[in-house]
């Protein structure tokens, strides 16, 4: 099985279930708009265990997807995510991004959610996934910023938790950071037409299902799943995690507020 080991958040079934969670709470504000004709063929880059493909075959039932990861194993979960799903519009193979084998034109529309963050060369790629659309072919990308995180009551020991997170995904040769750089990225990469959209989340205790859905089962079980590698390079000690984490959690109490900023961008090949 092909595995890549530098992926930050690993292939734990915790990390399953997180992105199932951030791909259901956040489907309305990430996939709005999204939506492809009968005929068509879509690629998705780096699908992980299917979190989003399920939404993107529903929203577009009689287009075609080919949606690739580097992880065999995610590819498994997410081939049983759609069967069960009894999702008929999707095929699944094992591909490294860096690597592509398509010859250019052959898709209508690529979709990329949550991976150029974990890429070495985001340029690198995007230039090869504009080489496989066909002229009027979309391009649509969505990725985070760590860096957009606010919350209530503020803690620099809970930052630290964040920051941890941005470090060693740069130490893997990522960058958590990427949301704000979609446009320069895309314009680089050689796409004219580019519309960039900020998506913002905001959760106080008048939005339970923000603060279950985003807060706590999205954002923070994605900083928690950092602890053990985090302790291990000696970014942190044991202790000043425990109280980072503490802390952090009061964003997602009574009187806790947090936000983040999404962005997503659509390039038009021309
Ligand atoms: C955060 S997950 C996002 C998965 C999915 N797009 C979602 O939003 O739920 C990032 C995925 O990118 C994949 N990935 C990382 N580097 C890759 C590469 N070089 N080629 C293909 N997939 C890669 C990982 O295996 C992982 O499944």
């Amino acid at each position: 099985m092909k595995r890549d080991h530098r992926y930050v958040h690993g292939y734990s079934e915790r990390e399953d279930v997180r992105l199932q969670d951030q791909a259901g709470v956040l489907a309305e504000l990430l996939h709005a708009g999204v939506r492809y004709a009968a005929g068509e063929r879509i690629f998705e880059a780096g699908c992980g265990v299917g979190a989003q493909t399920v939404l993107l075959a529903r929203n577009s039932p009689r287009a075609r997807f080919l949606s690739v990861d580097i992880s065999g194993d995610s590819l498994r979960a997410a081939a049983r995510r759609v069967r069960r799903a009894d999702i008929r519009n999707v095929d699944f193979q094992q591909t490294d991004l860096n690597d592509l084998p398509f010859p250019p034109g052959s898709f209508d529309h690529v979709f990329v959610c949550f991976v150029l963050e974990h890429l070495s060369k985001p340029l690198f790629v995007l230039r090869r996934l504009k080489r496989m659309l066909k002229p009027g072919g979309s391009l649509t990308v969505i990725e985070g910023d760590h860096d957009s995180t606010l919350f209530h009551p503020w803690s620099e020991k809970a930052w630290k938790t964040i920051q941890c997170l941005i470090d060693l995904q740069a130490r893997a040769g990522g960058d958590s950071l990427i949301g704000r750089q979609l446009f320069p990225l895309l314009k680089q990469a050689g796409f004219r037409k580019v519309k960039v959209s900020p998506r913002f989340v905001y959760a106080d205790a008048s939005r339970p299902e923000w603060v279950r859905g985003f807060t706590r089962n999205t954002y923070i079980a994605m900083v928690e799943a950092a602890r053990d590698e985090a302790i291990r390079q000696k970014m942190i000690s044991p202790a000043q995690w425990r109280e980072g984490i503490r802390d952090l959690r009061r964003a997602a109490g009574k009187s806790g507020v947090f936000c983040y900023t999404f962005f997503k961008a659509v390039a038009v090949l021309m």
